[in-house]
């Protein structure tokens, strides 16, 4: 049991503003600070801490309190895990009333196994400094490689003896148990029950997990025999999750949330060289490719990802595809290719740190800009192959959740591509409709809602006004109704319908009005399935709610967004010789009223909160909003006034 004075003294060192900043980027708004839920997946912050008060509210998953529940909920410490791990940040000495048959035998299994893996990191520490052995193979072996005491130190490296039971013997001598040690992949049975070392001869990398905690291993041959693996890592346990854990992540969160970036290398030895250099924002997959888990831990953090390549362009090919995931994620991607038969460690060692950031700068590249060039260069002048390029680019474009960053791409492509902006959009929006119709089919999926971006903008309360997106959307259903199975014939767009492009378009908006939402639903399950629904269909259709609203509004035609159609000078008779004004000013005037709605509901709870945390909140989604708005008039000025 940890004593009252130590508990007493640890709550007065914390910070939790200090402590929650190591897991979550924090921005200060007012006397509070706010930030992405690290409790589930979101994209508008309504996380928020507050100094004064010393607690944390999680608006999403309605979790909250103090430093220590923080600790307990994210990383699943018991409660004197959280006070330990604060204890041992604020240097604090702790003391607990003793009882040795209780600390001996830690209170869960987790935590005996990690209690192993840290005896074992201490253990291969010291035989790599205060050996012979571990001198004159594993230290000489890290020095030639130009790693220094500090880094050394830091990192925790070793090295294992290369004797069959060196590390295990010792161990078991010390009262670990075997069950832990197998567990932990650090020994292996033998048929006959007894145990031997995993790693033999090898110097020692830990892994830590985000808390600093010594998790795993991956141990790297001296030899340079074929037939032994290069490095033997830890095999997954209860500890150690492969998927979700970043080499070098607990040395690098600090600086990859400062500098907001985070710097993607492929080993243990390229993170190391890195960090060394000073460039401390660097952490390494372990030759492993990408899991979303590890992509969500760095979007945490930053929303910046640079990925360091080293020259062998085979290797770049194979992994472009996974990168999309992180385009899926909504994080930026950037490439640097280091030259020939470079890879970040030896660059860097080679140019020193200075040269090496130059060259990061002067060469990084946008990923799917790396990617268009990249596979151009491979199609030639073959036109088969370039359509293919085509497709995979708009493929990887699709996966941007923000449209307005998406658009953006889009045009940048089409310069690269030399091909026509508008023929790019339409198979984005194929591309789009196919991906919302899979999402649709996956629950929990959140690919609906609208992206904000993030920046600030004044707070400017705006007059309130009468709106009524019922009108707007029975207009989109009118549209659909008369033209849906029209071909598009504005220039450059070729081979796509009305209905299908206006489905697709509004695929992240939600329709208020009960039977057109119907009507919507309808349309998109039909598409889907291949037919291009006309009026007949409507009109026959066995639903009486559904027959109603389409006859209705092929009886009364264009009567409902007048004003909005003079405003921007279409003149309603004139619907059909502008139908691209008409199509794509119906779709952003509906977006615009519902982000207009959204933005209403949240002045009104502005007014109503009287709570400065809950305030900031709102606010900060509030100049989201805004931000979504303004683009959406720009693009419907853009578009429509032409
Ligand atoms: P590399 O072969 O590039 O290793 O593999 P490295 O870290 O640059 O090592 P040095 O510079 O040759 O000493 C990249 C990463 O792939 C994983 C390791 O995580 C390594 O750091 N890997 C590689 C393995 O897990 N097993 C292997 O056999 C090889
Ligand atoms: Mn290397």
């Amino acid at each position: 049991m940890i004593t009252k004075p130590t508990i007493d003294r640890i709550m007065e060192a914390t910070d939790i503003v200090e402590v929650i900043g190591e897991f979550v980027q924090l921005k200060k708004r007012g006397a509070n600070y706010v930030g992405l839920s690290p409790f589930v997946n979101e994209r508008t912050p309504s996380f928020t801490v507050s100094p004064a008060k010393g607690i944390f509210k999680d608006f999403s998953s309605g979790k909250g309190g103090s430093a220590v529940t923080f600790l307990m909920e994210l990383e699943k410490f018991t409660y004197p895990e959280a006070l330990k791990w604060l204890a041992k940040k604020y240097s604090i000495e702790v003391e607990e009333t003793v009882d040795t048959s209780e600390n001996r035998e830690a209170d869960n299994h987790r935590e005996s196994l990690m209690i192993v893996t840290g005896y074992a990191a201490k253990f291969f520490h010291e035989s790599l400094l205060d050996t012979d052995e571990g001198k004159n193979i594993g230290l000489s072996y890290f020095k030639e490689r130009g790693f220094n005491k500090d880094t050394i130190t830091k990192f925790e490296l070793g090295y294992s003896p290369d004797q069959w039971e060196a590390f295990t013997s010792q161990a078991l001598k010390e009262g670990y148990q075997q069950e832990f040690l197998e567990e932990s992949g650090l020994s292996v049975k033998r048929d006959n029950g007894s145990l031997y070392d995993r790693y033999r001869g090898r110097v020692m990398f830990p892994i830590h997990s985000f808390t600093g905690r010594v998790i795993a291993f991956g141990g790297r041959t001296l030899k340079n025999d074929k037939n032994v693996p290069k490095y033997v890592n830890s095999p997954e346990s209860e500890i150690y999750h492969k998927s979700s854990v970043l080499y070098g992540l607990f040395f690098a969160k600090k600086s990859i949330r400062d500098e907001d970036n985070c710097y993607l290398v492929e080993g243990y030895a390229d993170v190391i060289s890195v960090h060394q250099a000073g460039i401390e924002n660097v952490v390494a997959s372990s030759g492993t490719s990408l899991t979303v888990e590890q992509i969500r831990l760095i979007g945490r953090l930053t929303k910046n990802i640079t990925i360091l390549y080293d020259g062998d362009a085979a290797g770049i090919k194979a992994s472009l595809r996974g990168l999309d995931m992180i385009l899926e994620e909504g994080l930026n991607v950037k490439v640097v290719l280091f030259p020939d038969g470079h890879d970040p460690d030896s660059y860097v060692r080679s140019v020193g740190t200075s040269a090496f950031k130059k060259y990061i700068e002067d060469t990084k590249k946008d990923f799917i800009l790396y990617k268009t060039d990249l596979l151009l260069k491979d199609a030639g002048n073959d036109p088969i192959k370039k359509a293919e390029v085509i497709r995979e680019i708009v493929e990887s474009v699709a996966k941007i959740p923000d449209s307005i960053k998406a658009s953006v791409f889009i045009k940048e492509c089409s310069d690269l591509l030399k091909i026509d902006e508008r023929a790019l959009l339409s198979e984005l929006n194929k591309m789009r409709m196919a991906k919302a119709k899979k999402d649709s089919q996956q629950p929990n999926s959140n690919s609906r809602q609208f992206v904000p971006v993030d920046e600030t903008l004044l707070y400017e309360p705006v007059e309130p006004e009468v709106k009524d997106d019922t009108n707007q959307e029975k207009e989109i259903i009118r549209l659909l109704l008369l033209y849906g199975n029209r071909m598009i014939d504005w220039d450059g767009i070729a081979n796509t319908y009305i209905g299908p492009f206006m489905i697709a378009e509004l695929s992240d908006v939600e329709f208020d009005h009960l039977v057109s939402k119907q009507f919507v639903e309808l349309y998109r399950k039909e598409v889907e399935n291949g037919v291009l629904p006309d009026e007949q269909f409507f009109i026959h259709y066995p639903d009486k709610g559904i027959v109603d609203l389409s006859v209705t509004l092929i009886a009364t035609k264009y009567t409902l967004s007048e004003n909005w159609y003079e405003m921007h000078h279409i003149l309603v008779n004139d619907e059909q010789k502008n139908m691209k004004g008409t199509i794509l000013g119906a779709i952003f005037h509906l977006k615009k009223q519902k982000v207009g709605k959204i933005l209403d509901g949240l002045r009104t709870e502005l007014q109503k909160t009287p709570d400065a945390a809950d305030q900031d909140i709102l606010l900060s989604q509030y100049i989201q909003m805004k931000k979504v708005e303004k683009s959406i008039s720009d693009y419907l000025g853009s578009v429509i006034i032409k």
